[in-house]
């Protein structure tokens, strides 16, 4: 019989929102969670096609309800996640008790597919909190389900995310900008449709018991990654190494706001190149290569960054 009916938390973040769109598309009925069905369900109402999506407001410690959603699905999907911890969203309840509970009572309602969201490099960034607790919530998953696929996605793009357009953002704004570790850090930056194809064939093709790296089609450093959307953006700015001293400190200052744009848990994470390890199979070993190239697809997206917006090269070429 094929599995029908899909859970999803985290739904609402960049990864979920495209996903949604993808698995009902192909017929699956999904079941979002949020915690905040106000804010998040008028938009996410609008991913999918009429009758295919039911949004749930939970909290996800709430364990009567949790477990009721869990009995009507037949797989389970957690996207869960935060860059930045505070007093009460923090890295470890997220990252690996959140984990961990929820592996525990898929495995208790024999649920066909228990998919996890983690992150690429996770094992060598020992001193990233962010990585440690992403760490741990992999180990203890595979303990309470061992069927369980963990994927491991390096940094993620697309028009919805936090990354290339917060960089637009910030390059639109500064005349100077600060590379750390002198902008040599690695990624292999996976369009977020590409990752969504990933997930899909994981459950399509039934994949079990495996830790998957997902990356993109290119190795770009994060200077290469800043010059590529100074280009894209026509704009020319200064890139100039900050000392990781200084680095560090003016991280300090920036986490002390809320929803920092830095904090040294980040500086922290960005002292290791975000590539492959060569230990996991990657997407493209297991025949689900990614298509999209970063600069063909920021280049449909990063107008908004432009002087006059969409049309504004045209306007002066006229
Ligand atoms: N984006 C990337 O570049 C990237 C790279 C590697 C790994 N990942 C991992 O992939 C997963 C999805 O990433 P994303 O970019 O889609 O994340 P996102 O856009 O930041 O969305 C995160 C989701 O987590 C939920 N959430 C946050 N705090 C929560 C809490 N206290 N209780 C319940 N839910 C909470 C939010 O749901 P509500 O606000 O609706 O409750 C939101 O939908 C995460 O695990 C992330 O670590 C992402």
């Amino acid at each position: 019989m094929k599995a029908k009916n899909i859970l999803i938390f985290g739904a609402s973040g960049q990864i979920g929102r495209h996903l949604i769109r993808k698995l009902t598309k192909s017929n699956y009925e999904v079941t979002a969670v949020t915690r905040n069905l106000h804010q998040k369900a008028y938009f996410l109402k609008t991913q999918a096609n009429a009758g295919y999506l039911n949004v749930v407001e939970a909290n996800i410690f709430d364990d009567e309800k949790i477990k009721n959603l869990v009995s009507k699905n037949e797989i389970v999907i957690n996207l869960i996640g935060i860059l930045n911890e505070s007093s009460a969203n923090t890295f470890q309840s997220l990252h690996n008790i959140f984990p961990s509970y929820i592996s525990k009572i898929c495995k208790d309602f024999n649920i066909h597919q228990f998919i996890h969201l983690s992150a690429l490099g996770i094992d060598q960034s020992s001193e990233s909190e962010y990585a440690k607790s992403k760490l741990k919530g992999e180990i203890n998953i595979k303990k309470n389900f061992t069927e369980a696929t963990i994927l491991r996605p390096s940094v993620v793009y697309s028009v919805d995310d936090n990354f290339t357009t917060s960089f637009m953002t910030l390059l639109n704004r500064l005349p100077i900008f600060p590379l750390y570790y002198n902008g040599k850090t690695k990624f292999m930056p996976i369009h977020c449709s590409d990752l969504t194809e990933i997930i899909y064939q994981v459950i399509l093709k039934k994949i079990k018991s495996n830790t998957i790296e997902c990356i993109g089609p290119e190795t770009i450093s994060l200077k290469n990654i800043l010059e590529r959307l100074l280009n894209l953006i026509d704009k020319k700015r200064i890139l100039i190494p900050m000392p990781l001293f200084l680095a560090k400190i003016s991280a300090a200052v920036l986490q002390m706001f809320p929803n920092p744009i830095l904090t040294i848990d980040q500086i922290n994470l960005l002292k290791y190149d975000n590539v492959s390890s060569g230990k996991y199979k990657t997407n493209f070993d297991i025949n689900i290569p990614s298509v999209h190239k970063f600069d063909l697809e920021v280049s449909k997206y990063c107008y908004m960054w432009k002087e006059s917006g969409q049309f504004s090269r045209k306007k002066y070429d006229l």
